[in-house]
């Protein structure tokens, strides 16, 4: 399994296309650059780049409170999250009283972000609406604590919160932030949309995208003047959205309870060159 910065699992987290995206910086020139997730997530590929200098910020933005209340915490309150993960015991009592915390708590308080945290790392695929890892009566092979080794999540935690200067965190409308807040950045930066999927999008996350709101983001993205890729479930009605835009397909492994493989549709802004091209065009 490659190695994982983040500390969060997610449901089409994207860590296995950081060698793509490095070289997408690198065959354009934007090594060294921003780079930005509008729909961050656990921001599967931010963390390396950031560490391993690729990039010398990294933006990111998601609308759902849970997750961005976890992030506000990684940055700002690193010892407090750090204290709750060595003390806390993970058992399906504790589950419970998060669980309930976490539907009652609310802004960037540490409540919200350590009980979404608590969940991610126990439930089912990281799936916030999800049950527990091995059921209500624990009776399986499979535990709750399975996917919550401390000492492994509170070094990650405080590596990223090390490069607190160097991030920039937001909760916006993905849609209105490309519009808008994305305007300010440098020229030499790299926008990666990872958008709600298509088909999958309510099943997998608190806040997912109706037709209208994928048809919408598809007119925003067409316009952006900055560097972007994006990447989807292979649906044909995205297809059909981002027809006419180099477009292309990225076999991916995913680790959830069980390994599996998807194809997920990758396009990007047509003014871009391809690793591949690169690599012909130096040959
Ligand atoms: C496919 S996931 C991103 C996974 C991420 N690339 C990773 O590697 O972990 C989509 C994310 O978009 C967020 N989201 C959904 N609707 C949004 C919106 N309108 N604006 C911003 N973020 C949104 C969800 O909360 C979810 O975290």
């Amino acid at each position: 399994m490659p190695v994982n910065h983040t500390p969060l699992r997610y449901p089409g987290g994207k860590s296995q296309l950081t060698p793509f995206v490095i070289e997408l910086m690198r065959a354009n020139d934007l090594l060294g650059g921003t780079y930005v997730e509008p729909f961050a997530g656990g921001a599967g590929v931010a963390w390396k780049l950031l560490f391993d200098g690729y990039a010398s910020e990294v933006w990111i933005n998601d609308i759902d409170p849970a997750i961005h209340a976890f992030w506000h915490c990684v940055l700002n309150r690193t010892d407090e999250l750090c204290d709750k993960i060595a003390t806390t015991d993970v058992t399906i009592e504790e589950w419970h009283r998060q669980r309930s915390l976490h539907s009652s708590a609310s802004g960037q308080s540490l409540k919200l972000g350590f009980s979404t945290f608590f969940l991610n790392r126990t439930n089912r695929s990281g799936i916030l609406k999800a049950g527990v890892i091995g059921g209500l009566a624990q009776a399986g092979d499979w535990k709750l604590d399975c996917r919550f080794k401390k000492q492994d999540l509170i070094d990650k935690i405080r590596r990223i919160a090390l490069y607190k200067d160097q991030i920039n965190l937001t909760r916006d409308d993905a849609n209105r932030y490309l519009s808008s807040t994305v305007k300010k950045l440098p020229k030499q930066s790299l926008i990666n949309i990872d958008p709600p999927y298509y088909k999958k999008g309510p099943e997998l996350y608190c806040s997912f995208y109706e037709h209208e709101d994928h048809k919408s983001l598809a007119q925003t993205i067409r316009k952006l003047r900055r560097p972007w890729m994006l990447t989807y479930d292979d649906a044909p009605e995205i297809r059909a959205l981002y027809a006419g835009l180099p477009t292309t397909t990225k076999r991916l492994t995913y680790y959830a309870q069980v390994k599996r493989t998807g194809v997920e549709l990758l396009v990007l802004k047509p003014s871009l060159v391809t690793p591949e091209a690169a690599h012909v065009l130096a040959a």
